[in-house]
């Protein structure tokens, strides 16, 4: 079972709708973060990270995040807030881009240098997961898990995730894929329970 790359056309509508919920629900949580005298500081991990932009130039999910920061820049500053943002993409091509894509936001970050720390990783997300779960488990997160298809969050992910106490997640599964492959033996491997 292929995913296809949605990097290689223009956004669909289905994909602007999607990142557009992510970017809504990154409007009101960064503000309560901002806001809480409990929380100094946060993390913001896409772990599906892309490569910044759709080929049209529509803003995907890593310049969402920047955009939305920049938006609360004063408020960041004055509550002293501190923002690490971990970018991830597997395929080494995007990864690249998605690096070059970042590097050109920087000159407009620059008054949150000191509030705002960015890492941009190039790994498998599954490995990443266990290999940075521990040091998030007991912070304030954010986690974007856009993956293609269904199979990076798998059963043990999303139970993990929800030990995490203090982390919000918004994850998608393609419902095309339940549509198409609900009966597929693969399919049935992650999904066992499905009704088809
Ligand atoms: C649905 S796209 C994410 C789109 C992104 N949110 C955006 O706005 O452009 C999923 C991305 O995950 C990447 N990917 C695929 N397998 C991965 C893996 N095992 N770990 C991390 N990233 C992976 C793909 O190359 C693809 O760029």
């Amino acid at each position: 079972m292929t995913s296809k790359d949605l990097h290689k056309q223009p956004f669909s509508e289905e994909t602007i709708t999607k990142l557009d919920i992510f970017e809504k629900y990154l409007e009101s949580w960064l503000p309560v973060a901002i806001q809480s005298p409990f929380i100094t500081e946060v993390n913001i991990c896409d772990f599906f990270a892309g490569i910044g932009r759709d080929i049209k130039g529509t803003d995907g999910s890593p310049i969402r995040i920047i955009k939305t920061i920049k938006k609360f820049e004063d408020t960041i500053l004055k509550q002293k807030l501190k923002i690490h943002i971990l970018f991830n993409e597997y395929i080494l091509a995007k990864y690249q881009q998605l690096c070059d894509c970042i590097s050109k936001e920087q000159e407009a970050l620059k008054n949150l240098d000191s509030n705002l720390s960015i890492e941009i990783l190039n790994e498998d997300f599954k490995e990443l997961f266990v290999s940075k779960k521990s040091s998030l488990e007991n912070h304030f997160n954010l986690f974007f898990l856009d993956q293609s298809g269904i199979k990076q969050v798998t059963e043990d992910v999303f139970l993990d995730l929800t030990k995490f106490r203090k982390t919000d997640f918004m994850f998608f599964v393609s419902s095309s894929a339940f549509k198409r492959f609900a009966s597929d033996t693969s399919f049935r491997k992650y999904f066992p329970d499905i009704d088809h």
